[in-house]
C-alpha cells in the first residue's frame, strides 16, 4: 500500500529538511509500497507553486480544497505554530492521519482539541520531535533501556533558547513524566518574538529551567540565545549508577563512562555521522511506519500537548519565582 501524503504549508522548514526527506524515504520503498507525495498547499500561491514544480504535485492555496480534491491518507501540518491547529483539525475531521511540527501549538486548549479530535476520528496524530531521532540520542535511549548505565540519577542539557521545545521534550522522553519545574530566565524583551500573549520563544541572556521528574529523578537544561550558531547548539549528559554517557552536539558521537571500567566514543555510521537532515528522515519515517502497521505513532499528539504544558508551566514558573506541576 502506498500512503498519499499532502503538506501544509511551503516556508523554511518544509522546503529545507521536510520535502527532501520525504523524497528519499519515498525512494527507499519498493515501488507499491510506503508513500507518494501528490499536493502541497501554502496560503502564498507562489510558494505552493514552486513546491509543486520541484516536486511534480499538485498545488493548493485552501487546504480544505486540497482535502476535498485529493484522497489523502497523511497530511503533514508545517505551517508556524499559530496556524497549526486550524489546518490539523481539518484534516483530521476528514479522517486523513496528521503529522506535523513541534511545538503542537500556540496553545493548551489548542493542542487539547487536535489530540481529542483524533482520538474521535480514530486518526494517528503525531508531532515531529525529531532530536529523539538524532543517531546519538537512539544510541543514548538504547543504553539506558538496556540498563548500561544503571538506574537514573539525573539529565542535564546545555542549550540554544531556539531548541528548547525539542529539549523539553528530551527531558521527559529520557527521563518520565514531569512533577514539577522551577524556571529563572534574564529575558531581554526587545529581541523577544513573541507568539500571541505568551512567549514561546524568548530571547534570553540565560534560561534556567529545573525538573522534578515523577520518579524522583532531576533534569536541568541551561542555555542562552547569545549561543553562537557556528558551535554546537545543544550537548547532554545523562547519569545513572553505574556510568554516564555525554553527547557533545546534536548529531555525532556519544561518550561513554563507565563507572568501573574505560571511557570509550560510539560514532553514527558514516553517513549519519554530522547531518541534521537525518533527524528528519528517520522522525518522518517512524511516524509513516507506524501508521502503516497502524500502530500508535512513536511521538503522539498527547506528547506534544504534554511538551505544551511543561512549557506553559515553565513559563508560570518564570512570572511567579516558584516550582510549578505542569498536569
Ligand atoms: N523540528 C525542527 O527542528 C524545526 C526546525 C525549524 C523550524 N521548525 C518549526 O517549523 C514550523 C514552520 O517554520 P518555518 O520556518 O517553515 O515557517 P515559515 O513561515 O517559513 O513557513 C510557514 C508557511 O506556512 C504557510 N501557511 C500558514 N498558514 C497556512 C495555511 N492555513 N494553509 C497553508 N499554508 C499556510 C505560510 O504561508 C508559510 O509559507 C515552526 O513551527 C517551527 O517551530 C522545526
Amino acid at each position: 500500500m502506498k500512503l498519499k501524503v499532502g503538506v501544509v504549508g511551503c516556508g523554511g522548514v518544509a522546503q529545507r529538511w521536510h520535502l527532501p526527506a520525504l523524497s528519499k524515504i519515498s525512494e527507499s520503498w519498493p515501488s507499491k509500497q510506503g508513500i507518494e507525495f501528490v499536493a502541497c498547499c501554502d496560503l502564498i500561491q507562489e510558494k505552493a507553486d514552486a513546491v509543486a514544480k520541484q516536486y511534480g504535485v499538485r498545488p493548493y492555496t485552501d487546504p480544505g480544497r486540497m482535502l476535498a480534491e485529493e484522497e489523502l491518507d497523511l497530511v503533514m501540518v508545517l505551517t508556524r505554530e499559530q496556524d497549526r491547529a486550524r489546518a490539523a483539525i481539518t484534516a483530521l475531521k476528514a479522517g486523513v492521519n496528521v503529522f506535523c511540527e513541534k511545538a503542537i501549538s500556540d496553545s493548551i486548549q489548542k493542542a487539547e482539541e487536535m489530540v481529542r479530535v483524533a482520538a474521535e476520528m480514530n486518526c494517528a496524530l503525531g508531532v515531529n520531535f525529531n532530536y529523539r531521532f538524532s543517531p546519538p540520542y537512539m544510541k543514548l535511549k538504547e543504553m539506558i533501556s538496556s540498563g548500561k548505565l544503571g538506574e537514573p540519577c539525573f539529565i542535564s542539557f546545555l542549550s540554544h533558547g531556539d531548541c528548547y521545545h525539542h529539549i523539553i521534550d528530551l527531558n521527559r522522553y529520557f527521563m518520565g513524566e514531569v512533577k514539577k519545574v522551577y524556571a529563572r530566565y534574564l529575558i531581554e524583551k526587545d529581541r523577544a518574538f513573541i507568539l500571541g500573549e505568551r512567549w514561546l520563544y524568548t530571547a534570553s541572556r540565560f534560561k534556567m529551567v529545573t525538573f522534578e521528574f515523577e520518579n524522583g529523578f532531576a533534569g536541568d537544561i541551561l542555555g542562552s540565545d547569545y549561543m553562537s550558531y557556528s558551535h554546537p547548539l545543544v550537548s547532554c549528559t545523562y547519569a545513572g549508577t553505574k556510568g554516564r554517557a555525554t553527547i557533545p552536539d546534536i548529531v555525532g558521537k556519544v561518550i561513554y563512562m563507565p563507572n568501573d571500567g574505560e571511557v570509550t566514543v560510539w560514532r553514527p555510521s558514516f553517513l549519519e555521522k554530522r547531518d541534521f537532515s537525518i533527524t528528519f528522515e528517520n522522525s518522518i519515517r517512524a511516524f509513516i511506519e507506524a501508521i502503516l502497521r497502524k500502530e500508535k505513532p512513536p511521538v503522539t499528539g498527547l506528547d506534544g500537548l504534554r511538551a505544551l504544558q511543561i512549557e506553559e508551566a515553565i513559563l508560570l514558573s518564570q512570572e511567579k519565582g516558584i516550582p510549578v506541576k505542569p498536569y
